[in-house]
């Protein structure tokens, strides 16, 4: 949610800003600006909607500061508008500030601060901090300190009042060439190179120009300049901190000729599982991970595991469920992080509690992990960020090493999630001997086979865009599966409504018939899935249900269906039932992306939405 960009070095700042806002506008759109120091005073050009909308204000070709700040809003208080627009400044204009997250208290912040004489402009939580960062400034202007030091510490103070989460930069032109920033629970990582620092609420942003980075954790403070970077805690004490050197390259984080990043990243799949799986699982040998070095002993004591996370990493959880309790036969449940982290959840030393996240920053995630922790719970976190936040909370990380995933609707995540869970299960049985051995060697062999299969699925979508040409203008759809093939419904079902805005609903086919098939009527579109042989006739006696009610059916399969009236047939190649779900949901994902191109709408920014959800 929100995206902030700051940079200072010896090239002009207000292109550079807008280059870093436009690689981040995937984590909101409703607004952005940048703030300038132009003749020793304090610039903010800003409006509503995109970001390329500042490039056509009056004087930004005119901006000729070395340095600033910037962010693209998602917006949680007050309305997209100008007004509620950041850069915020204080009431003097000493002091401009960009913020990601929340200020959960800022209502009595600014009661506090109008008590105090200082007037507020927009509706949003943020114009609190500069105007705080100003207030404790006059408290401490008499103290024996430099200027620098001041409004450290006053912003060091300020964000000790702030309860809730934020990522901020501070200018002022009572130092000019410094960025001041801070962070907690809100992502904010620094790029480095020589004469010129940048930063930004995520690495593949600033890729184009360094691959150094400094990750802030929370509670840290940094002075920046153009050849210096100073780290400080809450206590104002200067440490050093070690640069992360991050592998991904530049060309990861564009398009590559692709129509849109969602197209480019499921094209990406055979790739990014390939990379997913990696030097940790081959035939014959033990699945390893470097970061993960679990006994059988402590192993042995687990009596259940909880897999926590959010939309689309919760489904990849509910397939990784699945393949955890087949193979180690340990109880596994699935949770939505922002129902787990309120429920008192049943948790102790003996609960192995494991946690999806792309991003590693959904703020339900990460609170989710910390409520875990606290009771006494060993955490793994599953995410594709280095660095991010949920990998510093967590016990074990693994990451998924899909490369930059930019679109909103998560594709290339997906898939490789599954698959870590896939080695993950394989990991488990093989420390805790509770599957044989040829299962295991079997299921390998299918996961090493998975790239090929992709490629082999995408090389064919014909059918699928014709389906999509034909039911792009439907209010409703379904989809349907048993098993494992219900959860990638549940997938295909969230990808549909996410980037092409039609209702859909998945349901266990079985559990049709108990009231949600009183939806079905003539002409209404119906995509199933059958993977599972067990389950197949099953499925096709529900399918053939809501035929007789007039709906039009898409089957995505890897059977030979000998008898069949369905509209539409996807063929997809077989694997082990287990991992199913990262063949059948590749269908799906072009099912909602070709849909949503045929609707004209913004495949990768779909409205209201935005990449990593950093608030409750
Ligand atoms: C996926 O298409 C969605 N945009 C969304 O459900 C996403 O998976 C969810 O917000 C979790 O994000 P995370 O993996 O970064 O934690």
């Amino acid at each position: 949610m929100c995206g902030i960009i700051g940079y200072v070095g010896n090239e002009k700042a207000n292109n550079i800003l807008i280059d870093g806002l436009l690689a981040l506008e995937y984590r909101g759109y409703d607004s952005a600006g940048i703030a300038t120091l132009e003749n020793g005073i304090i610039s903010v050009m800003k409006d509503k909607g995109r970001v390329k909308n500042i490039l056509d204000l009056d004087g930004f070709d005119d901006l000729e500061s070395t340095y600033g700040i910037a962010h693209t809003r998602w917006a949680t208080h007050g309305k997209p508008c100008k007004e509620n627009s950041h850069p915020h400044c204080d009431n003097s204009k000493t002091f401009s500030v960009v913020h990601n997250g929340i200020i959960e208290n800022y209502n009595e912040l600014r009661n506090f601060l109008t008590d105090n004489g200082y007037t507020f402009y927009s509706e949003t939580d943020t114009e609190v901090i500069p105007n705080l960062i100003h207030y404790y400034y006059n408290q401490n202007k008499n103290e024996n300190l430099s200027v620098e030091d001041k409004i450290l510490k006053a912003t060091i103070s300020a964000t000790k009042d702030l309860k809730g989460s934020y990522a901020i930069e501070v200018i002022s032109p009572l130092i000019p060439n410094t960025i001041i920033v801070a962070r907690k629970d809100s992502p904010l990582v620094i790029g480095t190179k020589e004469g010129a620092n940048h930063v930004a609420s995520d690495i593949p942003a600033l890729l184009r120009y360094t691959r150094d980075f400094y990750l802030l954790d929370d509670n840290e403070f940094a002075v920046i300049t153009k050849d210096d970077i100073k780290f400080y805690n809450q206590n104002m004490e200067n440490y050093k901190k070690d640069i992360k050197n991050i592998e991904w390259d530049a060309a990861a984080a564009e398009k590559n000729g692709f129509e849109d990043f969602m197209l480019k990243e499921i094209y990406e799949q055979p790739n990014s599982i390939r990379e997913t799986i990696g030097s940790r699982l081959k035939l014959n040998e033990k699945c390893s991970f470097d970061s993960l070095n679990l006994s059988k002993e402590y192993l042995s004591t687990i009596n259940k595991i909880y897999i926590v996370a959010c939309g689309t990493a919760m489904h990849a959880g509910l397939v990784g469920k699945n393949i955890i309790e087949k193979l180690c036969n340990i109880p596994t449940i699935v949770d939505i992080a922002s129902e787990f982290r309120y429920r008192d959840p049943i948790i102790d030393e003996k609960t192995l509690c494991i946690y999806v996240s792309q991003s590693g920053e959904t703020a339900d995630t990460i609170a989710a992990l910390k409520l875990a922790k606290s009771k006494g719970a060993k955490t793994i976190a599953i995410s594709n960020v280095i660095g991010s936040s949920i990998t510093r909370e967590a016990d074990y990380t693994v990451y998924t090493h899909a490369g930059p995933e930019i679109a909103v609707a998560s594709t290339k995540a997906y898939t490789s999630q599954v698959v870590l869970f896939a080695i993950l299960g394989l990991y488990f049985a093989e420390i805790l001997g509770s599957s044989d051995i040829s299962t295991l060697e079997n299921l390998k062999k299918d996961i090493l086979d998975l790239p090929s299969k992709i490629n082999e699925l995408l090389e064919d979508t014909s059918l699928i865009k014709e389906f999509a040409d034909k039911f792009y203008k439907e209010k409703d759809m379904f989809f349907l599966g048993r098993g494992v093939d219900y959860t990638v419904a549940l997938e295909g079902s969230l990808k549909l409504k996410e980037i092409s805005y039609i209702h859909s609903e998945a349901y266990a086919s079985g559990e049709l018939k108990h009231g949600p098939i009183a939806l079905i009527e003539d002409g209404i579109a119906v995509i199933s899935i059958l993977t599972d042989e067990d389950l197949v006739k099953k499925s096709i006696s529900n399918i053939q249900e809501v035929i007789t009610r007039g709906a039009k059916t898409l089957v995505i399969t890897n059977q030979n269906l000998d008898y069949n009236n369905f509209d539409y047939i996807i063929n997809i190649p077989s694997t082990n039932p287990l991992i199913s779900p990262i063949l059948s949901v590749v269908p799906l994902q072009l099912l909602a992306y070709y849909i949503s191109k045929d609707k004209g709408l913004d495949v990768d920014k779909p409205r209201n939405l935005a990449k990593s959800v950093t608030v409750e």
